[in-house]
């Protein structure tokens, strides 16, 4: 079974969650679907956004499965143009999801925007210092257990801390084989914000699924590739919220296996090897859809 990760403010989470993030926003009958196979095959940690457009059916299936809410952990996040307005923004998910409590609200990302869309410049307000002030406000309201944030450099932190007055509990952001975060890893251990792993079987780069020493370590140890990517992130004390719609696939993403420190440090250090890092252009495509406006020396990465 997998161990349970314990927050900064001693509250505890299911070690691996299920990312529920479509690849669309919506899909409501499939997010439903995918949350009810999961319960019932152990999962008890569901890692949703409002920007995902699922929290309704992700909020449903865990009622309709009958097992106790206290049993189970449920993330959503903060959509970038409710920073001028958490309290709007929160209550919209909470609504949605329907479920008594939230046990961790994330900023989804350092970046506003304003009503219609339109990116916030970096440094105007709302700031993501006043917005986590903001977000720091709602611990009062009993709704919500534990704030965290999303998609955070070192960078932002360094100007995000000094403010805070609540530490954030983890920073999910993209982890995985070839895109490792170590240097972010040690910096949150020394603040005492976890690492969650979002991406973390390649869903923005799967190619080390396929690659050689992947491939090896898994043979040797009779499991998948998928099995050694989430255990080596399980292992390094991250928390991995794989998704899958696919009842095998699911099973398989909560079988983990301990790696021998010869096979971790393979992984370890893949990403050392040419070509085998994911490439920051990579990176700045695919994000700046969504945070266009900021450069990458703005964001940190
Ligand atoms: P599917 O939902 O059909 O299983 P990530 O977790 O990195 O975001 O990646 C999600 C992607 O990885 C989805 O396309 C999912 O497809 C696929 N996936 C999930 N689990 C596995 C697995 N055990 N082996 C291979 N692919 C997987």
């Amino acid at each position: 079974s997998i161990p349970n990760v314990t927050f900064n403010n001693g509250y505890n989470v299911p070690g691996v969650g299920l990312g529920c993030w479509m690849g669309q926003q919506g899909a409501a009958e499939e997010t439903y679907a995918m949350v009810r196979t999961a319960l019932q095959l152990g999962y008890r940690h569901f890692d949703t956004a409002f920007g995902y457009g699922n929290e309704e059916a992700v909020g449903r299936a865990i009622r309709e499965s009958g097992i106790p809410r206290s049993e189970i952990f449920v993330t959503t996040k903060l959509t970038n143009s409710h920073h001028a307005s958490v309290a709007q923004g929160f209550d919209m998910s909470f609504k949605n999801l329907n479920i008594e409590y939230i046990d961790l609200y994330l900023m989804h990302w350092p970046n506003a925007s304003d009503d219609k869309g339109s990116p916030i410049p970096y440094g105007k307000s709302p700031t993501f210092v006043e917005t986590w002030k903001d977000m720091e406000k709602l611990l009062g309201t009993g709704k919500v257990r534990s704030l965290g944030v999303s998609n955070f450099s070192i960078k932002i932190f360094e100007e995000l801390l000094p403010h805070a007055t609540v530490i954030p509990v983890t920073n999910q952001v993209e982890c995985n084989v070839y895109y490792p975060q170590h240097k972010l890893q040690e910096y949150c251990k020394s603040k005492g914000i976890t690492i969650t792993a979002y991406g973390p079987l390649g869903q923005y780069q799967n190619t080390f699924l396929t690659d050689p020493e992947v491939v090896k370590v898994a043979e040797k140890n009779k499991v998948t590739t998928a099995q050694i990517a989430i255990s080596w992130l399980v292992q390094r004390g991250i928390i991995p919220v794989p998704k899958s719609s696919n009842a095998e696939r699911l099973k398989q993403n909560i079988t983990l296996l301990t790696l021998s420190k010869e096979d971790f440090d393979t992984i370890d250090n893949l990403h050392k090897q040419p070509g085998k890092h994911r490439s920051l252009d990579r990176f700045t495509n695919r994000v700046h859809g969504s945070i266009a406006g900021w450069t990458m020396e703005q964001m940190g990465w």
